[in-house]
């Protein structure tokens, strides 16, 4: 994982934040790459949730809603994490996660021993962070920044199912920030205090429930797969009935084999995305508390009733980092132009996901290599997010969108000129292979979209 921190600072994916000011615990800002790289993220999110299928909708509801929301939802009340304070070290743990993490000790006088550490009880601590609405702060009243978008589904339930001319079995999905403030954040960007979800809330009639619940497990594990993430490296994992959310009768885990920055090391399965099977819970909770009908009526077999929900929940920023982290990769290479071996990183990011799909390179940077390469530039960046680099030595260009995961580098050199033929390196296998400058554009747009295997699983790339 420090390699993969080190390279996201490096390479401009992702910055501590306000690191001027010495940092604020376990939140960071995503540099240009980082923002391309979610950004893809996303896109294949929606592409799974919307572009491929059509009983899918999209909202973005507000990170502000009625304080009541929160107190139907039963966040209010329940959404607590058990937290216990160290007399000895000062420090918070979640009670939870003590023996996981090994916290509550440190290191005694003699190297390899630890004090046994002073545990208060614990005691419920909300993860929901209060603000005021309103210019002056005693007029206005409490709200809370949203723990979840999935509430702000529910309550656009109404809304949704009037304009949208769906029923059941249909879903609404959402990306947004959430915020929490968790005891223990860390691991990078793992458990931060504000994320992003992909939430997409899929309404059933009742008795459907359970064969949705298991169709979005097996759509979910396929979509990681698909995008990269090698399957050796991801399990599904159901959860036990006392570690079910306040509202879930059945929760299973896409967890991801995630390396560690704490001091325990080593790697550790972890939830990378919760598919839950929500009940009735929510929708009647809302219609409870806020008068609402929040039901459905068959027309068909003259039946009403409220719908049940399947949530497959989702992180946009543990996404981004599982797919970092799977995509990293150290390998010895003959240096190109020398010969001689050579270490390089590389991203081996599936080309959708890639944050720049092709670097056009002119081989030096005179004798109007760079005209003709910046009128190629002009010509892919039309389909693809395409990169102009005339800075520096080839190798040194190379590297750089390796380390970046960049697909193909494009590269113009004396012969372009005379036959406007340009060479395509491809980032895995390292072959350069000519082709014309016409249709080039079309040529490497199809060979992003197309299907992909990670090299590292012996496919083509
Ligand atoms: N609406 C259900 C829900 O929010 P969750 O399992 O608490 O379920 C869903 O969250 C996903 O959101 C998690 O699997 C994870 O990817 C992401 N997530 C939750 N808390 C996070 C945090 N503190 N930092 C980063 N991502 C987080």
């Amino acid at each position: 994982m420090e390699k993969i921190v080190a390279l996201s600072k490096r390479r401009g994916f992702i910055f501590p934040s306000s690191e001027i000011y010495g940092g604020v615990g376990s939140t960071y800002d995503f540099g240009h790459y980082g923002v391309l790289l979610k950004g893809n993220v996303r896109g294949e999110w929606w592409r799974a949730m919307l572009s491929e299928r059509d009983d899918i909708v999209a909202l973005d509801s507000a990170i502000l809603q009625h304080p009541r929301v929160w107190e139907a939802s039963g966040h209010l009340t329940g959404f607590t994490d058990p937290m216990v304070d160290c007399r000895t070290c000062g420090r918070r743990f979640r009670a939870d996660q003590l023996g996981e993490l090994q916290c509550g000790r440190k290191p005694s006088k003699h190297p390899g021993e630890y004090e046994e550490c002073s545990l208060t009880d614990a005691r419920d601590f909300n993860l929901m962070f209060e603000t005021t609405i309103g210019p002056v702060k005693e007029s206005g009243a409490t709200a809370y920044l949203r723990p979840e978008t999935a509430q702000g589904i529910f309550i656009n339930f109404k809304n949704v199912l009037q304009f949208s001319r769906k029923k059941p079995p249909f879903g609404i999905a959402q990306v947004g920030k959430s915020f929490r403030n968790e005891i223990t954040p860390g691991n990078f960007i793992f458990r931060t205090r504000e994320f992003e979800q992909m939430e997409m809330e899929f309404f059933v009639p009742p008795h459907d429930a359970e064969r949705w619940f298991e169709y979005w497990l097996a759509e979910r594990m396929r979509w990681y797969v698909e995008l990269g993430i090698r399957p050796d490296h991801l399990r599904l994992r159901a959860h036990d009935p006392e570690e079910l959310s306040h509202y879930s009768s059945a929760t299973s885990d896409v967890e991801y084999l995630f390396p560690s920055t704490d001091s325990v090391g080593g790697a550790r399965w972890s939830e990378l995305e919760g598919i839950a099977n929500r009940g009735d819970f929510d929708l009647t909770q809302h219609a409870r508390h806020s008068g609402e009908k929040l039901d459905y009526f068959d027309q068909g077999s003259g039946e009403r009733y409220v719908p049940h929900v399947i949530e497959p929940a989702a992180g946009a920023d543990r996404a981004t980092l599982a797919f970092l982290v799977d995509a990293y990769d150290e390998e010895v290479v003959a240096r190109e132009g020398a010969g001689e071996g050579e270490r390089r990183t590389v991203l081996r990011l599936h080309p959708r996901l890639a944050p720049v799909k092709v670097a056009v390179l002119p081989l030096v940077n005179r004798d109007a290599q760079p005209e003709l390469a910046r009128e190629v530039w002009r010509a892919l960046r039309a389909l693809v997010q395409a990169e102009y680099d005339d800075g520096g030595a080839i190798g040194r260009r190379y590297r750089r969108q390796d380390e970046i995961g960049t697909p193909y580098c494009v590269t113009i050199d004396h012969q372009s000129l005379d036959d406007r033929t340009v060479t395509v390196r491809d980032r895995d296998t390292l072959v350069q292979e000519r082709l014309p400058i016409e249709g080039l554009p079309s040529e490497l747009a199809a060979r992003v979209a197309r299907e992909w295997r990670s090299p590292k699983l012996g496919g083509e790339s």
